[in-house]
């Protein structure tokens, strides 16, 4: 594993100036960034220091797993609330589900018209009793996440020749949701069996905003990584020199935070755009945990997934077919990292065959 300065920075006052030669500028890294890598810095993003947002999710976490517990809600598919350590699989991973802990809450508001059709995916938010800034800070920092988002996908739309809002317009009412987590201490042995903290996926939405996160040593005190090998590292598209690809580390340069295409944005883009598949490494040494966040801008549940007009080309489409909801997207996705029971998938389209069951079972 390598680390790669030439992953582009995108300046946010880049893409609201008027100076054509500084939106061309934002353009080009963001051509660069999310075509070779998936991935940009962002700079000038607006975003607040998560610091103290970090210490009250650690303060959670610190809680008495009895006392967590009915943050729990595997009945909403962990979409909400706390998820327990060794939840979530990555898919086309080894089976080892993540070392982490998390807390999941939507810090804008969805399409109410959605929570009958997606009612585990636009459902209302659950918080921390004990905790009344929790709520505030949370979602203060996943709305300017969420901003900085939504101009990159100005920026992205104009750099892929489409209309500003081509993209932006089908995240109103989305549910977007803003994750904060906690990557587990490791023991030695776990080291030797070289575990990760988060196996290699790619998001399944449309772009994913990485504010930064902490390490903190074994005793707990917030420390520099001990070690260069823990952290982001993202694989770039395969070459006739490196066929598989190679791992680069997503370090963001001071003071800029981290853009990843997800799956949804490749969809539209026709693989014009890149989902990143990354990894999360620990670091060498045992003991140490690491906090950090990732908002996650989507779709609007009703949205087709399907690339955009000008990239339905034979090729895409049979890349990216058969065309699907956003939202059963989303299901199926969750379903396959074991956030949602198999049983979700059942429902898509199958209950006529429940109720021919249901029917013919009755007695004469
Ligand atoms: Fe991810």
């Amino acid at each position: 594993m390598s680390h790669d300065a030439t992953i582009p920075t995108v300046d946010l006052a880049d893409l609201r100036s008027s100076d054509p030669e500084a939106k061309r500028r934002a353009s080009e890294a963001i051509l660069e960034g999310f075509g070779r890598y998936g991935l940009v810095y962002v700079r000038t993003h607006g975003v607040s220091d998560a610091g103290q947002l970090y210490d009250r999710f650690l303060d959670f976490c610190a809680r008495p797993d009895a006392e967590k517990q009915p943050y729990n809600r595997g009945d909403l598919w962990y979409q909400r609330g706390w998820t327990p350590p060794n939840t979530e699989k990555a898919v086309v991973a080894s089976g080892q589900p993540d070392f982490k802990e998390c807390w999941f809450a939507a810090p804008i508001p969805i399409d109410p018209s959605t929570v009958d059709e997606f009612p585990e995916i636009a459902c209302a938010n659950v918080w921390p009793e004990g905790d009344a800034g929790f709520a505030e800070e949370y979602t203060k920092i996943g709305a300017e996440l969420h901003e900085a988002g939504l101009a990159l996908l100005r920026g992205a739309a104009l750099a892929l020749g489409l209309d500003e809002h081509a993209l932006v317009k089908g995240c109103e009412g989305a549910p977007h949701v803003f994750r904060l987590l906690r990557y587990l201490p490791l023991t030695q042995q776990q080291i030797d069996d070289k575990v990760l903290w988060g196996e290699e996926h790619t998001d399944f939405n449309l772009l994913t905003l990485l504010p930064g996160g902490r390490f903190h040593a074994p005793d707990g005190s917030v420390s520099k990584a001990p070690d260069d090998r823990s952290g982001l590292y993202l694989r770039t598209r395969p070459t006739p020199e490196h066929p598989e690809g190679r791992m680069l580390r997503g370090s963001a340069p001071p003071g800029c935070i981290v853009a990843q295409v997800g799956q949804q944005l490749e969809i539209l883009s026709g693989g014009a755009f890149l989902a990143t598949p990354h990894v999360i490494t620990a670091p060498g040494v045992p003991g140490w945990s690491r906090v950090s966040g990732a908002h996650f801008v989507h779709l609007h549940s009703r949205e087709v997934l399907s690339p955009l007009p000008p990239f339905r080309t034979p090729e895409a489409l049979r890349a990216y077919s058969p065309p699907v909801l956003a939202g059963t997207y989303g299901i199926k996705t969750l379903v396959d990292i074991e956030l949602a029971p198999p049983s979700a998938i059942d429902k898509l389209g199958y209950r006529h065959y429940d109720r021919l069951a249901s029917l013919r079972a009755q007695p004469a």
